[in-house]
């Protein structure tokens, strides 16, 4: 695997595989990876002649500074992990490589960012989209892969790639999961065991929700079961719990009917980490 600290000679060593008219598959990650992450590896690598994943951890997109100072770090793994799955190229620059300037671009994405993250993590998506626009110039992919455990970031990035017309489609990949259904997350090890087990909470929360529905229960009453579920573990705080339309992430009471599709997504904190999942709900779920 090549691997670039700087932009320009990554920039060079790219205009190669672009003049051979390879297509490049490009997963941006903030490092720490697990399987989720390597699941999108492995989709560019189905889908392209190359792929390069970019480890960086983006400090505009912590509103908290506790969270981007605890945010784990295993780079020597994360080459071992991307070597052994094929990746070709990885991009991990210093902060300095990425904003050598102050950073005063502001990105507002209206109603979009008002609600779930963007309601509790202020200038979180403005963060996202000002390293992802600079990621799609420095890189220019032909695909580029996003997980559905990050779903209102993924809306976001759609409508940032349509604003800014990048040349580039998305791919929203699956929410890789541990065998007790808990989403893999960078900041799952700072869990202990114990903490890991209740993390289980949220997923077992999405599934009683979802059959809840399916039963003709409204949101008012499914909210209140969460929170008291919630209520009863020791440790483990609800943020929020909704229930969305895909299209605009607008908050529903009831899924009106089975052509338009809604997603559960829920947020908490397990000890002092937050986290948070998602699940769509198609006639599988
Ligand atoms: P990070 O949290 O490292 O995630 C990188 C990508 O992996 C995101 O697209 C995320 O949705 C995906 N991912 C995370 N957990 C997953 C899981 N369990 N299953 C499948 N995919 C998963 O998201 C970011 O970094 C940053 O905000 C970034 C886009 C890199 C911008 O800084």
């Amino acid at each position: 695997m090549d691997i670039f600290k700087e932009i320009r000679p990554l920039k060079a060593f790219l205009e190669s595989s672009k003049r051979d008219s390879d297509s490049i598959g490009f997963v941006p990650t903030m490092g720490a990876l697990h399987q989720g992450h390597l699941s999108l590896i492995q989709a560019s690598k189905r889908e392209n002649a190359k792929t390069i994943c970019s480890i960086y951890i983006n400090p505009t997109q912590f509103n908290n500074p506790d969270d981007l100072a605890k945010y784990p770090k295993t780079l020597a793994r994360d080459i071992e992990l991307l070597t052994d799955v094929g990746c070709d190229v990885l991009f991990c620059p210093e902060n300095k490589e990425m904003y050598s300037v102050e950073p005063r671009l502001k990105f507002d994405f209206g109603s979009l960012e008002r609600v779930l993250e963007g309601k509790y993590r202020p200038g979180h998506f403005s963060g996202v989209a000002l390293v992802i626009s600079k990621l799609f110039h420095i890189v220019s992919p032909n695909k580029a892969y996003f997980g559905q455990k990050d779903f209102q970031q993924f809306k976001i990035i759609e409508q940032l790639v349509e604003e800014l017309k990048f040349d580039v489609s998305l791919r929203c990949m699956p929410i890789e999961r541990e065998s007790d259904g808990l989403a893999m997350s960078s900041r799952n090890t700072r869990l202990s065991a114990e903490q890991k087990e209740k993390a289980t909470t949220l997923y077992k929360c999405l599934l009683l929700a979802s059959n809840l529905i399916k039963d003709g229960h409204t949101m008012d009453s499914i909210r209140k079961k969460i929170e008291s579920i919630f209520l009863k573990v020791d440790g483990i705080k609800l943020e929020y719990f909704e229930l969305a339309n895909t299209t605009n992430l607008m908050s529903l009471k009831y899924v009106a009917d089975k052509s338009s599709t809604a997603i559960l997504l829920i947020a908490g904190y397990v000890g002092e980490v937050r986290l948070i999942d998602n699940l769509l709900l198609t006639d599988e779920n």
